[in-house]
């Protein structure tokens, strides 16, 4: 599960860096007794519910669950997967990572190359950014005014200009020392015949900038009618248009946005950052990929698309719905009035006309979308349009959503619900009943069952009741039965909860593993066990009756009778 690194070279990685220390550099800790104390960084909240277990190296909020190891927290802090967080450590502790595994498939010449191209990029944002303020670069100065950025905007975004010659960068990197098959690699040259040229001549330079903070590549606006509108990087060795989003790098200082906001242009995300809008990404000239809906997911457990409101822009916003759907990540869809795009806007309305602008879910914005190109004034278009509409209905699970959407339709075309129903391919009966309790609400009240298999689990990992007390079979939740074979099989508890990717599922863990109040005392602990062994028994016991119960009343007459015969012949059995 965590690729090729040995549990017991991950097990050594966590004994030298203290988890204490890690977290103290993003949230101020109290000791109290083995645990520490501070305000959780994952949530808002005003008093302490967020502690580091200083014993068992883990933390764990008691507000939103969210918990794990120094590798866990290092992952959601700086939003780096499982093997950028172990680097990050590993560097910390001075551990050199297993030379095979510091990055799949790369030599440390790669490594070496890659880190020359990074600096190459910032180099070279460098040049662009100055040459913004000298005489060569006052066109692309004046362009951007214009387009209503000042100073400080354009330093905060390191905007810069590219110059009209034929190698202004080239010979400004060559003389630091770069050579020029690696800005070629870096796509910052291309070389034609014996000469080597910039890629950029005359534009206006938007850095691109990833969540680490390095310059991957250039987006460049043409100031004229010249074409291509905007030239982008090509693909490198640390970049790809397909894989990354510009604005990143602001994003992950805002934790409490609580969604991002995805636009289609370079522009657009400067404009509204200006005006005060958060958490924007862009595109880097592409269609929204599956990579960036999947990196997206890593921000925020939602995403507003904000792309232009043309035809053009609402084609793309069906597209990028159909591509966060596929990745179950949650979007609504802002309406921008006829042609806007969100630059053109802000700048008109300001921050408040943003927030006041429609969002819509994603099958009210399919719906919307649905009446395109139909006369709703006629039959035809009506029938039309109630037949997209119920195909777009077949893909609602929750029936409280259905019910509303469906209310809407009946409403706007006439049609009777009945009917509506049916051509969702439904029937009227089931469209009523909680279709979809299997989407159970994740917040009920837990069971006196849940409980007790929690508190177990605590006692046992805290080294409370010896492992010899529990079975797995006593525990009935699937989750809480993975842990305790894994917990009695005497491996850690850490080394678990890394392995778990799904957030759900870990906080799940991480609420069994920090039940509270536990009892202090071992004699105290096993009296509370055997409690807790005798309620899940009783609950077991008390479903086994129920089930037989409704075996009876169930049953017919003659299937009654065979029950009676096959008990006296028991019975006769047993006297034998
Ligand atoms: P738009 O054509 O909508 O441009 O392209 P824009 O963002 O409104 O730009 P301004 O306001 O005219 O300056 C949206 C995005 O599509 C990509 C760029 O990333 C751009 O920001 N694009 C567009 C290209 O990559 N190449 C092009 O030639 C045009
Ligand atoms: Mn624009």
């Amino acid at each position: 599960m965590n690729g090729r690194l040995s549990d017991a070279w991950l097990e050594e990685l966590k004994s030298r860096v203290s988890l204490e220390e890690v977290v103290s550099e993003y949230v101020p800790l109290k000791q109290k007794g083995r645990r520490f104390w501070g305000c959780c960084p994952f949530h808002n909240e005003k008093t302490p519910s967020f502690s580091v277990d200083s014993e068992a190296q883990m933390y764990y909020c008691f507000g939103c669950h969210k918990g794990g190891t120094v590798i866990n927290f290092v992952m959601d802090m700086e939003r780096m997967e499982f093997m950028e967080a172990v680097r990050l450590l590993a560097d910390r502790a001075h551990m050199a990572l297993p030379e095979r595994e510091a990055q799949p498939g790369q030599t440390s010449a790669d490594r070496e190359a890659r880190e020359r191209m990074y600096e190459a990029n910032r180099a070279a944002a460098r040049y662009y950014h100055e040459l913004l303020f000298t005489e060569e670069g006052a066109a692309a100065l004046n362009y951007l005014y214009g387009r209503g950025l000042n100073d400080s905007d354009i330093r905060r975004f390191g905007l810069g200009a590219s110059p009209k010659g034929w190698d202004g960068l080239f010979s400004h990197l060559k003389a630091r020392g770069f050579e020029a098959d690696l800005l070629e690699k870096a796509g910052l040259v291309v070389r034609r015949d014996n000469r080597t040229l910039d890629m950029f001549h005359g534009r206006v330079m938007f850095p691109i900038i990833n969540a680490q903070g390095r310059v991957v590549g250039f987006g460049g606006r043409a100031m004229g009618e010249a074409q291509p509108k905007y030239l982008n990087t090509a693909k490198t060795p640390i970049f790809d248009k397909r894989q990354g989003l510009y604005g990143l790098n602001f994003v992950k200082k805002e934790r409490s946005a609580g969604r991002l906001v995805l636009v289609e242009g370079y522009m657009d995300t400067v404009s509204l950052r200006k005006y005060g809008v958060q958490s924007v990404v862009a595109t880097l000239g592409t269609a929204l990929t599956e990579e960036q809906a999947r990196l997206m997911k890593r921000y925020a457990p939602e995403v507003w698309i904000s792309y232009d409101g043309d035809a053009a822009g609402q084609k793309a916003a069906l597209r990028a719905l159909d591509i966060l759907d596929a990745q179950a990540m949650p979007a609504k869809v802002i309406d921008y009035p006829e042609g806007m795009d969100p630059d053109e806007f802000i700048r008109a309305r300001g921050l408040a006309g943003f927030e006041a602008l429609p969002r819509h879910d994603s099958t009210t914005y399919r719906m919307i979308r649905a009446k395109d190109g139909l006369d709703l004034g006629g039959q035809e278009g009506m029938t039309q349009y109630a037949l997209r509409c119920c195909a777009i209905l077949k893909n609602v699970n929750s029936p409280i959503d259905m019910e509303n959407h469906l209310r809407r339709l009946v409403n706007e075309t006439g049609y009777d619900r009945e009917i509506l129903l049916r051509q969702i391919g439904m029937s009227p009966r089931t469209a009523q009943q909680p279709a979809a309790r299997r989407h159970a609400p994740v917040e009920r009240t837990a069971t006196g069952v849940e409980k007790a298999e929690r508190e177990l689990i605590s006692m046992l990992a805290a080294g409370l009741i010896p492992p010899e007390l529990l079975k797995e079979e006593d525990f009935a939740d699937e989750t809480h039965r993975r842990l305790i074979q894994w917990l009695l099989s005497g491996k850690s508890a850490g080394a678990y909860v890394e392995g778990i990717a799904e957030e759900s599922e870990r906080q799940k863990i991480m609420q069994a593993l920090n039940y509270t109040p536990l009892p202090t005392e071992r004699e105290k602990a096993l009296e509370e066990a055997e409690e807790c062994l005798r309620t899940i028994q009783q609950d077991r016991d008390s479903q086994r009756s129920a089930q037989i119960k409704e075996q009876i009343n169930s049953a017919s007459p003659e299937q009654k009778a065979e029950m009676y015969r096959r008990m006296a012949a028991m019975w006769k059995d047993n006297e034998d």
